[in-house]
Formats: C-alpha cells, sequence, structure tokens
C-alpha cells in the first residue's frame, strides 16, 4: 500500500484512502495521466466517475463521494497544471456525452462514411481504430465470430443491450462493454456494417430496420 503523496501533472495527492482507490481502479483501461491532466469541478468531476462506473470502473460506490470530494480538492480548476514541457501530453479531451448529429441524418448511401466516424467516436477508445482491440483488457473485432457472423442477431443485441462477463476466444474480460441504445437505428446499423466490412471482416451487413426490431 502506498504511504507517500503523489506528485504528477502539478498537482499533489496526498496519501489516503481515496488515493489508493484511484490507484486502483483507474488504471485498468487507461493511464493516470488521462485523470491527473483534467482539472474539473466537482459537478463534472461526479458525472466523469458515473460514466467510467458505466463503463466498468471498478470503484465501490460506497466510495464515491469521498473520490469525487477528493478530485475536486486536488484537481480542481483552480489548481494548476504542470508546465507543457514537463508533462507527456494527449491533446486536449473535452468532457462530451453528445452524439454526433449530422452523422444520424446522413443519407444511407453514406452509410460507410457515416459508420466510420461513428465508430471513431464510439468505439475506438477499447477496440482500437483497427478493431484490434487491446490484450486481455478489450476484445478485437477483427474476425470476432460475432461480428463476422451469418446471423447479425447477436451483434445487434449487444449493440443495445452491452456485455458483461462473456470469455470471448478464451478470454475472460473484466471490464464491460456499455449498451449503446441511446444511438438511432441508422447509427446502430452503420456501426455494425462498419465493423462487417473493415478490418478483413467480410459478412452481411443490417438494415436499420432489424435494429428496430430488435429493441
Ligand atoms: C473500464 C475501463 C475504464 C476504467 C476502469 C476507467 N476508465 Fe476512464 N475512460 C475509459 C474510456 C473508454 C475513456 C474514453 C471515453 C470517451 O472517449 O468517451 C475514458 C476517459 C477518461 C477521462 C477523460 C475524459 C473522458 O470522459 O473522455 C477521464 C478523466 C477518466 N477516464 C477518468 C477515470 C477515472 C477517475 C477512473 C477511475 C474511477 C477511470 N477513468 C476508470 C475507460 C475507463
Ligand atoms: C468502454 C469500453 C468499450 C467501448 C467504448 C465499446 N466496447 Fe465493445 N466490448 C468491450 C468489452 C470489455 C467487451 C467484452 C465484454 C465481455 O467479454 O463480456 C466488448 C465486446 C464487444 C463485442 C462482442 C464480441 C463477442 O465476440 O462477443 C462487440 C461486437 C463489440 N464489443 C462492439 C463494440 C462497438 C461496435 C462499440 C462502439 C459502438 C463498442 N464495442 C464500444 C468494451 C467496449
Amino acid at each position: 500500500m502506498r504511504a507517500t503523496s503523489l506528485a504528477v501533472g502539478g498537482a499533489t495527492l496526498p496519501a489516503g484512502p481515496e488515493l489508493a482507490v484511484l490507484q486502483s481502479s483507474c488504471q485498468a483501461c487507461h493511464s493516470f495521466g488521462l485523470v491527473t491532466q483534467q482539472r474539473l469541478s466537482a459537478a463534472t468531476w461526479k458525472a466523469e466517475v458515473d460514466k467510467m462506473r458505466r463503463f466498468g470502473a471498478p470503484l465501490p460506490k460506497a466510495n464515491e463521494a469521498a473520490v469525487v470530494a477528493y478530485l475536486a480538492a486536488h484537481m480542481g480548476p483552480r489548481v494548476p497544471l504542470a508546465a507543457p514541457h514537463t508533462v507527456v501530453t494527449a491533446p486536449p479531451i473535452t468532457y462530451n456525452e453528445a452524439h454526433p448529429v449530422a452523422a444520424a441524418h446522413a443519407p444511407s448511401t453514406d452509410s460507410s462514411a457515416a459508420g466510420s466516424q461513428l465508430y471513431t467516436q464510439n468505439c475506438a477508445a477499447c477496440h482500437g481504430a483497427a478493431g484490434a482491440g487491446a490484450p486481455g483488457a478489450f476484445p478485437p473485432l477483427a474476425h470476432d465470430p460475432v461480428v463476422t457472423a451469418a446471423n447479425p442477431a447477436d451483434h445487434i443485441t449487444i449493440m443495445l443491450k452491452g456485455l458483461h462477463g462473456k470469455a470471448i476466444g478464451g478470454t475472460s474480460y473484466s471490464s464491460q462493454m456499455p449498451s449503446f441504445s441511446q444511438l438511432s437505428d441508422n447509427e446502430i446499423a452503420a456501426i455494425i456494417d462498419h465493423e462487417r466490412t473493415s478490418w478483413g471482416n467480410n459478412a452481411p451487413i443490417v438494415t436499420p430496420d432489424q435494429v428496430k426490431r430488435a429493441r
């Protein structure tokens, strides 16, 4: 157990149970730097932590309020960020749960471009731009049995309901696949078609109507 405080990205994070919880819950899917480079209000931290819990972060509900208060105190809007040359910088990330509106209204003839863009926005963070996944953390979608199955029923269901606890190709994944039921039938069909026709996959595509009937 870590007994010392952590100085990172311009923030000083005092030792304590909150730091231990953050370190153990938040590094399963991405670096701790993605957390420590943020400067957010308490309300935005709460929304961020809720979102990570929906993604599968193993943060006990009982610890949430203390962790959010800790994040807001030590990575709040008034805490300076380290000078750029002292940190590994990533492109700025804005907190935004809005879904692409333009793509939803794209004509169906343009569905492959829309599918590619929607995939980048909604799926690539976990499954990778080229559908290769991340070993042990997120399954690959290239040559995946569900994505290449002739019958797309499971594929549509996973998109609508999410997935947790399934061993895929002999690997069990501790994180979960969130539900994307908030996307429109057109958007879901476009993403599914993109997966089914990319990265060497060559499976039958689906229509928005098939998605609608599966809801
Ligand atoms: C199950 C995997 C997973 C875990 C565990 C996880 N995250 Fe994330 N996190 C993600 C993904 C995926 C993204 C990119 C999300 C996006 O683009 O919408 C992300 C992005 C972020 C971002 C950047 C802002 C954003 O929303 O894109 C912050 C800050 C963050 N996570 C904080 C945390 C904290 C704090 C914890 C621990 C409580 C945590 N994460 C645990 C998957 C996870
Ligand atoms: C927060 C990370 C995350 C995001 C974002 C995400 N997935 Fe997943 N996905 C997973 C995990 C983890 C699994 C494996 C779950 C399991 O084994 O129970 C999975 C499983 C799947 C599967 C099932 C593979 C199989 O063989 O059963 C498909 C298909 C899939 N994802 C497609 C997508 C698509 C398309 C998107 C974007 C709309 C997406 N995922 C977004 C994490 C994510």
